[in-house]
């Protein structure tokens, strides 16, 4: 097998790697001009296609297929890149952006000539400005250099490329969530179908693709599909930048061909574990994937490998590790956290099932906890979400797996703890142990009212 050559990040050392000048002379923009003067729109969704380029931005749809969705009759397209890189751990697209725009720009360019959209809006998460800058920059020397603009190389084909800044949420990095906040709304997904590619931005056909995805498409176009697909492990072709962050001696993100295993990220890339301890979980992908145990370490970090560990999926790649010292109470109460605060609220199902196990882990973190909580979080976990059907877009999904996942492998910890860790103040009160022996309580006054005592069958799995 040829060694492998990382393609998307060979500029990222280079001196003044951010400017035009630097881009070009190493070969930039010769995809562009071939794809626009050579080729016809259809024929490059063809290429990619065949590369079987899947989605890098969590979910690992192809990209090609989804081009080919738009309506053929359509009037005008709007290309929408997702910048908003929420997910925590992940900062592939940042990087990205920042050391090397003109090669992101030239995907856009490729991507938009392919889906006939003549406006592009880059959607960048809040906190990303020294993207932005490097963004803005970029794209008027494109446009000043013919890149962008009208006529380009004199096609007949027009682009505008707008970024356009979130203001810091993590349900905006889900597409339609992402949609409705470029439209200046709360960002609140939408119930699908239908679906962007038929109605999207403004109500018209739009492609949502990640920052990476986008970056492969040049070097797609320069050096075929069969290149591509001589990449990575059946069914997920290509190079993948891998985040790699947590209990290691060195944070990386590192260019390698898909399907890497965590332990060699972990050795050949990371440092290896911090102060020389072992490793207990990995998160594979963003903290919405779930968690791997140490015994997964040698399972191949790809779409399709990842799922024999009971994982979600690969997500963004972006691998968190943990050493042996680690409590896996800590970590649940904050991923609960973290969905609790992020959840939009719309479903009910995530809106107070994201609530309630925050509450839950706090408590059983504030030694509250009780046995039966574990099959109450079991429970909640699995019926949130798109894939028992209860919600409109995957956060919950995302919420449900950490649970799910370190209840499977690791409940006998939560047990210990639940059961070493008992407070010896009152964490639970009259009224709530009333509520869970099932027997009446006295009604309750709260701020001048007398309510009615809860009755045993509305009662609450939470205690605080
Ligand atoms: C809660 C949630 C958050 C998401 N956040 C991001 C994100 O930050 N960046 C991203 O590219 N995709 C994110 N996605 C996936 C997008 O909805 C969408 O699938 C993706 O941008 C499509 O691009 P791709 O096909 O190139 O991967 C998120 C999905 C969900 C459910
Ligand atoms: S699943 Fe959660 S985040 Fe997604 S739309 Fe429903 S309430 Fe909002």
């Amino acid at each position: 097998m040829p060694a492998f050559e990382p393609v998307l990040t060979r500029n990222f050392a280079v001196p003044d790697s951010q400017t035009l000048r630097a881009y070009e002379s190493r070969g930039g923009y010769q995809a562009s001009r071939k794809a626009i003067t050579e080729m016809d729109p259809d024929k490059v969704v063809q290429i990619v296609k065949d590369s079987e380029l899947r989605g890098r931005g969590g979910a690992g749809f192809p990209c090609g297929l989804k081009w080919s969705f738009l309506p053929k009759d359509r009037q005008e397209t709007f290309m929408c890149v997702n910048g908003d890189e929420s997910e925590p751990a992940t900062f592939n697209n940042r990087l990205l952006i920042e050391r090397d725009p003109h090669q992101f720009i030239e995907g856009i360019l490729i991507s938009c000539f392919a889906t006939k959209a003549a406006t592009a809006y880059v959607y960048l998460r809040f906190e990303y400005i020294h993207a932005f800058r490097i963004m803005e920059r970029a794209i008027a020397e494109a446009r000043e250099a013919g890149h962008l603009g009208k006529n380009i190389y004199g096609s007949g084909f027009d682009l505008e490329i707008y970024c356009h800044r979130g203001a810091g949420a993590y349900i905006c990095g889900e597409e339609t969530g992402l949609i409705e906040s470029l439209e200046g709304k709360r960002g609140w997904p939408r119930i699908k179908p239908p679906f962007p590619a038929i109605e999207g931005a403004f109500r018209k056909p739009t492609v949502v693709n990640n920052v990476e995805t986008l970056a492969c498409v040049p070097h797609i176009i320069e050096r075929g599909a069969d290149w591509f697909k001589s990449i990575g492990t059946p069914k997920s072709y290509g190079p993948k930048l891998y985040c790699v962050s947590g209990h290691v001696n060195k944070q990386v993100c590192v260019e390698l061909p898909l399907g890497v295993t965590t332990r060699e990220l972990i050795e050949d890339h990371a440092g290896g574990v911090w102060k020389g301890r072992k490793v207990k979980a990995t998160v594979p992908g963003g903290i919405s994937m779930g968690v791997m145990s140490a015994d997964e370490m040698d399972v191949k970090l790809d779409f399709e490998d990842i799922k024999k560990t009971g994982c979600l999926g690969l997500g963004t790649a972006a691998v968190t590790v943990m050493d042996d010292q680690t409590s896996m109470v800590d970590y649940l109460y904050n991923t609960s956290r973290f969905f609790a605060h992020e959840s939009c609220g719309q479903c009910t199902p995530c809106r107070e099932g994201t609530g309630w196990m925050y509450k839950i882990f706090k408590r059983i973190k504030a030694g509250g906890g009780r046995l039966e909580d574990l099959d109450v979080l079991t429970m909640m976990a699995n019926n949130m979400g798109l894939t028992p059907g209860t919600t409109i877009c995957g956060l919950a999904d995302g919420a449900a797996w950490p649970v799910k996942n370190v209840l499977a492998k690791f409940r006998p910890e939560l047990e210990e703890y639940i059961k070493k860790n008992q407070s010896s103040k009152p964490l639970v009160t009259p009224l709530q142990k009333a509520i869970a022996a099932g027997t009446v309580a006295e009604p309750v006054a709260l701020g001048g009212r007398v309510y009615p005592a809860p009755q045993p069958a509305l009662r609450s799995p939470g205690g605080s």
